[in-house]
């Protein structure tokens, strides 16, 4: 049987996982979030002591490493390093700047490719990433490609780690925003960009409600 999947990309804090979430529940989809699997070898990286732009490091780190992704009963995806939950920790400001390093290596991108594409032979899948719709799932049966301005991005990035009690303030995430901006769109090995058949979402100056109506019907238009 061939299940039906929907990539969506875009840049950090464009609100991809929650357009996704809020769509996979809509859809009775499953919900995958690939740039926690990006966190979860950064974070490895960094616990190893090494600089997560180190390629030559990086590789010797990927046969000792042991990543899994499941879901509990409310269908949250958890990440597992090596055995260990580490859903919350690879929420850090230095987990999510490694991580955008260490993606930007080829060998990392293939290492983790597999995985990800047989998340989306397992059922309904919507994935969210930078490049689902132009490299992971070039057949998805809809593509969005979400954005918003890097200024509405961090400050809801903002908001969202001061609710978690982080002391960081706004230009601080805006300039972390724009500098991840800039690798994951100028990196050799499957950059940001938009799939010529995406549908391009921009969500500045719109709250998220009202971005996810529209969204919701055009898929299951598409679907
Ligand atoms: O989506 P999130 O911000 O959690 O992703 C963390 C980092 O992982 C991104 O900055 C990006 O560099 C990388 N990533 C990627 N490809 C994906 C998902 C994430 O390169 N499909």
């Amino acid at each position: 049987m061939k299940y039906k999947s929907i990539a969506v990309d875009g840049p950090s804090g464009a609100g991809k996982s929650t357009m996704a979430k809020k769509l996979a529940r809509a859809l009775g989809f499953l919900y995958v979030d690939t740039g926690a699997i990006y966190r979860t070898l950064g974070l490895f990286a960094l616990r190893q002591g090494i600089s997560p732009e180190d390629e030559a490091a990086v590789a010797k780190l990927l046969p000792m490493v042991s990543i899994r992704l499941d879901y509990g009963e409310d269908w949250v995806q958890k990440m597992y390093l090596n055995g260990e939950d580490v859903t919350d920790a690879i929420r850090t400001p230095e987990v999510s700047t490694a991580a955008s390093q260490i993606s930007a290596i080829p060998g990392v991108r293939d290492f983790l490719m597999d995985m990800q594409r047989d998340l989306a032979k397992q059922g309904n899948v919507i994935m969210d990433g930078r490049d689902i719709g132009t490299v992971v799932l070039p057949d998805a049966d809809v593509k969005i490609f979400l954005t918003a301005s890097a200024e509405d991005r961090a400050r809801r990035r903002f908001e969202e780690l001061a609710a978690r009690g982080s002391r960081t303030d706004y230009e601080t995430v805006l300039a972390d925003i724009r500098e991840r901006d800039h690798r994951d769109s100028t990196r050799s090995a499957a950059p940001l960009r938009q799939a010529e058949d995406a549908l391009l979402v921009d969500t500045t100056g719109n709250s998220m409600e009202e971005s996810f109506e529209v969204l919701l019907q055009t898929v299951r238009e598409k679907l």
